[in-house]
């Protein structure tokens, strides 16, 4: 029962109070970084469960340009593509697997900064020994900023407040960093992310592929659509669902509107009037459904993941494929490993890095 451990291992991870560890301090000052609750002992133990086969060496192509001093890293660079992207023990397998997909198919691998949202320390070092060359930069995101604002329903106390960490990204961040792309750990990319990342967004804040057929009804109860205080948010609007595993964002145009502020308003209503069922999505359909920059849907060729571990596999959507995200319940590593893959996990595969333990 993967989330009982989840949830055991959060509220450890909440209960005992640390010194910083110095990797911890390190993290630039952010508002959105108050206390750290972190149990050092527990998450060393956990990320000794991995190990990773060093990933292939990777180099820029000889039309990105010179690259600057060897080991001198500047994030304000501003030929640099930024990737944000979390790290957690339950998805670490996932998150190697990303990188090494888009490293992989990058012409210029060497101009893209990542940024590691974690909760746990030490699981950067397992990501700087399996890609020794990657510039980076690892932020911890404090699970106590939305313990608070997460709804007390069962279902979403068992959530993973790491999932609401793409909320604070615009506070994380450098503020030179102005864009960025964020992606989940469940999925692999096919494409040179650079065209992603040169995706004109207009006016708009955030980009991503949009879903109009869906029914958008859904995402909201009823309660939500009869009281006029909260469905009048949506007047003039024409909202769609998007999913917010694949996303660019505008941070100045984040910063400068206070958007953080605005889906922790909604957070806030959640928990009086139960306005919604799912965790982190709704949020972000309230503050930006209809006001999202379209991006071509081979961006996220999403729901791979079925609705459960195996028995539901999900075929692609018609199209072009530069992305394919296993999100859903089922994850193509535990489908792999239980030798009852779907036919599209073998589309993963190449790009896992995990080696079992002998
Ligand atoms: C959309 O979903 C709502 C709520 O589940 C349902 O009542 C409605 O009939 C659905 N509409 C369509 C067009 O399927």
């Amino acid at each position: 029962m993967l989330w009982v451990m989840r949830f055991s291992g959060f509220f450890s991870a909440a209960m005992v109070l640390i010194v910083l560890s110095p990797s911890l301090q390190s993290f630039p000052p952010a508002e959105a970084i108050r206390s750290s609750y972190v149990d050092t002992n527990n998450m060393r133990f956990q990320a000794d469960r991995f190990s990773f086969r060093k990933a292939p060496p990777f180099r820029n192509a000889r039309e990105c340009g010179t690259t600057k001093v060897l080991g001198k890293v500047d994030v304000c660079d501003p030929s640099l593509v930024h990737v944000a992207i979390t790290l957690d023990v339950d998805y670490l397998r996932g998150s190697v697997a990303a990188l090494h997909s888009i490293l992989q198919h990058s012409s210029c691998p060497d101009n893209i900064f990542f940024h590691f949202l974690v909760s746990q320390s030490h699981l950067e070092h397992l990501i700087a020994s399996t890609f020794p060359q990657l510039k980076f930069k690892v932020y911890y995101f404090d699970p106590n900023i939305v313990i608070n604002l997460i709804s007390t329903s069962v279902r979403q106390a068992l959530e993973q407040p790491l999932n609401y960490a793409r909320n604070y990204l615009a506070d994380l961040l450098e503020p030179c960093v102005g864009r960025v792309i964020y992606l989940d750990s469940d999925l692999v990319v096919l494409d040179d992310v650079a065209k992603l990342w040169a995706t004109t967004l207009g006016s708009r804040t955030i980009g991503a592929p949009q879903y109009c057929h869906a029914n958008f009804t859904k995402y909201f109860t009823p309660g939500f659509w009869s009281d006029r205080r909260f469905s009048s948010t949506f007047a003039g609007r024409k909202p769609c669902y998007f999913n917010t595993g694949v996303m660019i964002m505008d941070l100045v145009r984040w910063r400068r509107s206070g958007y953080t502020k605005q889906i922790e308003g909604w957070m806030e209503i959640q928990k009086s009037d139960r306005i919604y069922d799912l965790g982190s999505l709704p949020p972000f359909l309230l503050v930006f459904a209809g006001h999202v920059a379209p991006i071509d849907h081979r961006w996220n060729q999403h729901g791979l993941g079925g609705d459960n571990v195996r028995g539901s596999c999900r075929d692609l959507h018609p199209g072009p494929v530069s992305l394919l995200h296993w999100s859903g319940s089922g994850k193509p590593w535990l489908r792999l490993d239980s030798g009852k893959p779907c036919p599209l996990d073998t589309l993963w595969a190449p790009y896992d890095l995990f080696t079992h333990a002998q």
